[in-house]
């Protein structure tokens, strides 16, 4: 099996002005596995999934995933990478707003004929894979399907940002605090659901947050600010 993402040397910066804010000498994760990355405010989390998930280009270095190299590829053909195989739950939820519970999870699968074919493969229609998600993340699904999300309390928000992560079963799931909006006890029926899925279906997951409690859950923990040599702590 090859890894799920492969990194050497890898260096980001936002502008040829502006200094390298990211250096990862070498980084690899098994397909399969759950990993937690944590680390302060500003220490390239983001950057790092972002990079991943191939919304940002490197400047410099090896970045493959899910067996492509990143390198040298058009944003057009990473966004077609992404939006067939990951399942993004972004720190703002980036719900669209004018649009229903159901419109919003349903959003990968009308983007994907990868995703419909899958469903359709495993001969699930894809509103019952929405309120399977749904149900799974304990909300009430009848109560909430047809609502704007904008009528939804910000909790419920994150849930509906991960049914719409989750649906059709893509191999990488990246996770940018997702947890933040949900009090104690709904966090870890999340984290349990979110394992699940991806135990199910032998997705990889990439989780970020600042909430090093969470940590213990996951096959492996990385601490972001051990393996960015870029990274400078705020001196106060
Ligand atoms: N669009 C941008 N343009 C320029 N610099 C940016 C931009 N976004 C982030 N940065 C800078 O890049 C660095 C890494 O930011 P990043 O958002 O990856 O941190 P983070 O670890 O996710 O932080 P947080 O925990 O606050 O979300 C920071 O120094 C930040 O100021
Ligand atoms: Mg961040």
């Amino acid at each position: 099996m090859p890894a799920a993402i492969r990194i050497e040397n890898l260096q980001f910066r936002w502008k040829p002005t502006l200094p390298i804010i990211l250096n990862i000498e070498f980084l690899e994760f098994e397909t399969g596995e759950t990993i937690f990355i944590k680390g302060p405010s500003g220490s390239g989390k983001t950057t790092l999934l972002n990079l991943i998930g191939g919304v940002l280009e490197p400047f410099k270095g090896k970045l493959e995933v899910l067996g492509q190299n990143f390198i040298g590829m058009s944003h057009r053909e990473r966004d077609k990478i992404r939006g067939d195989n990951m399942g993004f739950i972004f720190q703002q939820f980036n719900l669209m707003p004018y649009l229903t519970v159901l419109e919003n999870i349903m959003l990968p699968i009308e983007f994907s004929a990868q995703r419909r074919k899958r469903l359709n493969d495993m001969n699930i229609s894809s509103i019952d894979e929405a309120k399977r998600l749904l149900g799974h993340l304990m909300m009430k699904v009848e109560e909430v399907i047809s609502k704007p999300v904008t009528e939804l309390s910000v909790g419920q928000q994150q849930r509906v940002a991960v049914a719409r992560a989750l649906i059709a079963q893509p191999s990488l799931i990246i996770a940018d605090e997702p947890t933040s909006a949900l009090d104690a006890d709904a966090r870890e029926s999340f984290i349990k659901t979110l394992f699940q899925e991806c135990k199910s279906v032998g997705s990889t997951l990439v989780f970020v947050s600042h909430d090093s409690q969470l940590g213990k859950y996951f096959d492996r923990q990385i601490d972001l600010t051990q393996i960015n040599t870029a990274y400078r702590p705020v001196s106060l």
